[in-house]
């Protein structure tokens, strides 16, 4: 098959090999190695993720293709390549470590490339992670990091888990979590709902710990809605992400706060709520119950809301009674 579609496929197989073989075994991939250890991957882990490095050159690619025979444009829209105002061509991907990204069979269709060192101060931004752009093989919106090897996992646990990050997916497989996922540095879409919707009846958000962490999963949890899925949320403490939360407690504090310490939806906003409202003060208290009922009376079994007006009674330090009060007459006011 020589399709264009085939060829761009095997050219990223080529530089996912020839990055990852840099790294490894390569004076220039030396310093990348490091900091991959430092950062506690294991030779296996990077072996597994076909972890790479692109060398500080801005040529390094453009000399393993020019032995090819290619057209400009074809190497422009590899999304490679990067192009100066003169249209010289140069490595869109410079002194950064190397990230393959692959479909669901495995094929490695864009990369996500880490600069090893945030610089102190800089006069334009500077990106942690670089993506690839989207290509004829690359759609991010399609598109979870480590679908294609957490696949087997999920269908036989029965659900996935989704990260924010690659270095959070990749420390959980290393903690023998291997059922992780990431959506691609953007925000959760449909479409990718929609791919995991067929594996799995269950997905375990588990995002960062911190503010922006905490507001994607607000904002998936709203997705999730118009789903069937059945949803769990994990709250990392102190702020911290999954990866750094491997780091400081162990895998087994991990597994143990996945597989028993995730909330419902409801549970979460509850937690969220309570975090918004100054609750020793008792007109913020009775804002947060106004609000936090609002959640709590829709779409909800007897029980269910039983159990969501205990725990608001007992974080208010009120009786069951008068909220099981309040809820009645939010819903003769609904009617
Ligand atoms: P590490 O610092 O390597 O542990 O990364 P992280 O995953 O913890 O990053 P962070 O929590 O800061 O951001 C979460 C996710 O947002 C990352 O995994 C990336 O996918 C994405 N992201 C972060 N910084 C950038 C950036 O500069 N550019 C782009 N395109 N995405 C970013
Ligand atoms: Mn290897
Ligand atoms: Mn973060
Ligand atoms: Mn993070
Ligand atoms: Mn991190």
């Amino acid at each position: 098959d020589n399709s264009p579609l085939t060829a761009l496929k095997q050219d990223y197989q080529t530089v996912r090999d020839f990055y990852h073989y840099i790294l490894c075994k390569t004076a220039a991939g030396e310093q990348a190695l490091n900091y991959l250890h430092q950062r506690q991957l294991s030779d296996e882990t990077i072996d597994h993720f076909q972890i790479g490095y692109a060398p500080a050159a801005n040529n390094t690619l453009v000399d393993l293709f020019q032995s090819r025979e290619k057209n400009l444009q074809e190497l422009v829209d590899s999304g490679l390549f990067a192009q100066s105002g003169q249209g010289k061509l140069f490595d869109r991907f410079r002194d950064r470590v190397m990230f393959p990204i692959n479909d669901q069979s495995g094929s490695p269709i864009a990369f996500s490339g880490r600069i090893l060192q945030m610089p102190a101060q800089s006069d334009q931004p500077v990106a942690k992670y670089l993506n690839s752009p989207e290509t004829k093989i690359f759609n991010k919106s399609q598109t979870l990091f480590n679908l294609d090897e957490a696949k087997r996992s999920i269908r036989q646990l029965g659900e996935v888990i989704l990260f924010e990050g690659f270095m959070d997916v990749i420390s959980a497989y290393q903690a023998g979590i291997e059922n992780g996922v990431a959506s691609m540095g953007t925000s959760l879409t449909d479409q990718q709902l929609y791919t995991l919707n067929r594996l799995t009846k269950r997905i375990v958000i588990c995002y960062d710990g911190d503010d922006p962490g905490i507001k994607a999963a607000l904002r998936a949890m709203k997705l999730l809605r118009e789903t069937d899925f059945e949803v769990g949320i994990v709250i990392i403490p102190s702020k911290q992400d999954p990866d750094e939360f491997i780091k400081s407690q162990g895998a087994q504090a991990f597994q143990t706060l996945v597989q028993k310490k995730s909330l419902t939806p409801t549970a979460f906003m509850i937690e969220y709520l309570s975090q918004q409202y100054d609750l020793t003060n008792d007109g913020a208290k009775v804002d947060f119950l106004n609000t936090a009922l609002e959640y709590v009376v829709v779409d909800k079994s007897p029980v269910e809301r039983e159990l969501y007006i205990k725990q608001l009674a007992q974080r208010l330090n009120v009786s069951v009674r008068s909220i099981q009060q309040e809820v009645a007459d939010k819903e003769r006011e609904q009617v």
